[in-house]
């Protein structure tokens, strides 16, 4: 079965880290964020992926390829003008030139999740669905659209955003979907067409199921306080992954060609040729890409440090996220969920903090 995956965003709430890249080809841990669904999708069966993309296509392709390192097949199209979600599925399948098939699968593209898709492609089927959502629960139901169901899975309707009072269930959409072919004849062809809010309403009642998964491990990847908790999760082993399997008795997984002189503490990911130097100290819940230089003194702790950075003696890196090639001036100190753009460089003693975005050109 085919699996189209929604790429097209241009992920603005992660800028600067993804100033330059497409959110699915940026570094999570130690591979592309794009890697774990895709592992998480050959995993459940999927043999083939369509790419739906629109921001930076080129990017993708180049960090993905053919999916072979993957265990599965990668097409790819892509959009001119962005055709939200439904219009992206029917613009895919028109341009794929034995179309979707029957049934396929389809997700947005950046969650992080182990849920059981290959269990609900099979209640799919015996249900006789013409569309199957997924289902995870959330702990604060009143700031997500929530989704009503019956005992027997089938959808009732749609709350979004919905007042206290009205509150009966706690399960939101996770964003991978089983769908019939006839779904596509609901999307107009050509223009912008949100799946969520102008298919799944029309649905109710037409064959619209959902399966719910309250053992599932699932974030959506939107926001830098959720790109640092997928890491910490990927980390500590919450969430099953391939990135996480690599990890030592002490946590710790060193890539070739590191020095390190300085202390390391797990859970932590180094990547190729990283040189730690004495008296720093990086972890727990460090993830450092390729080529990272940590000087004398400095610490960092639960936060992304991504290829190529260097970071000056004695800085201080705490919960926060540093792109590509960034530097960080000696003593200086970038905390509480900051993200450092690539190649920008913080003056030594400089303090960054409370979630601030430092771009190249600012
Ligand atoms: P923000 O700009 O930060 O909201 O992030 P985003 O661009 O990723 O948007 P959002 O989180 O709303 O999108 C959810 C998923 O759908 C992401 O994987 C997007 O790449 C994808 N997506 C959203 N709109 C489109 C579209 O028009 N076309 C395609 N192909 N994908 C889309």
């Amino acid at each position: 079965m085919r699996a189209v995956i929604l790429v097209g965003g241009e992920g603005t709430r992660l800028r600067p880290l993804t100033s330059e890249l497409p959110k699915p080809a940026v570094k999570l841990v130690d591979r592309p964020m794009m890697a774990y669904m895709l592992e998480w999708l050959a995993t459940n069966g999927i043999a083939e992926v369509v790419m739906a993309c629109g921001f930076k296509p080129d990017a993708m392709r180049e960090a993905l390829g053919d999916g072979g390192r993957f265990g599965l097949q990668i097409s790819y199209v892509t959009e001119d003008e962005p055709l939200g979600t439904g219009g992206a599925l029917r613009f895919a399948d028109e341009q794929l030139p034995d179309g979707l098939g029957e049934r396929f699968v389809m997700c947005n593209g950046d969650i992080l999740t182990d849920l059981d898709l290959a269990g609900q492609i099979k209640r799919h089927r015996e249900l006789g669905a013409q569309a199957t959502l997924s289902l995870v629960p959330v702990a604060d139901p009143s700031s997500f659209g929530l989704v009503r169901i019956s005992d027997d899975g089938e959808v009732l309707g749609f709350l979004e955003k919905p007042d206290p009072s009205e509150i009966d269930t706690d399960l939101i959409s996770a964003g991978a979907y089983v769908l019939e072919r006839s779904v596509l004849d609901l999307i107009e062809p050509g223009r912008a067409v949100s799946i969520e809010r102008e298919v799944w309403p029309e649905l109710v009642g037409e064959g619209l199921y959902a399966v719910a998964d309250r053992d599932a491990y699932w974030l959506d990847i939107g926001t830098p306080d959720r790109y640092l908790k997928a890491t910490a999760d990927i980390l500590s082993g919450s969430v099953t992954s391939e990135a996480g399997a690599r990890l030592d008795e002490r946590g710790l997984a060193v890539g070739e060609g590191c020095t390190i002189e300085g202390t390391l503490v797990g859970p932590s990911v180094l990547g190729d040729g990283c040189t730690v130097a004495a008296g720093a100290t990086v972890g727990p819940g460090a993830a450092l890409g390729d080529r990272v230089e940590v000087e004398a003194g400095a610490s960092i702790e639960a936060s992304a440090v991504l290829d190529d950075c260097r970071v000056g003696a004695g800085a201080l890196i705490h919960d926060a996220i540093l792109s590509p090639a960034a530097a960080i001036g000696a003593d200086a100190r970038v905390s509480e969920l900051s993200v450092v753009g690539p190649r920008v460089q913080v003056a030594p003693g400089a303090a960054v903090g409370a979630g601030e975005k430092l771009f190249a050109d600012d």
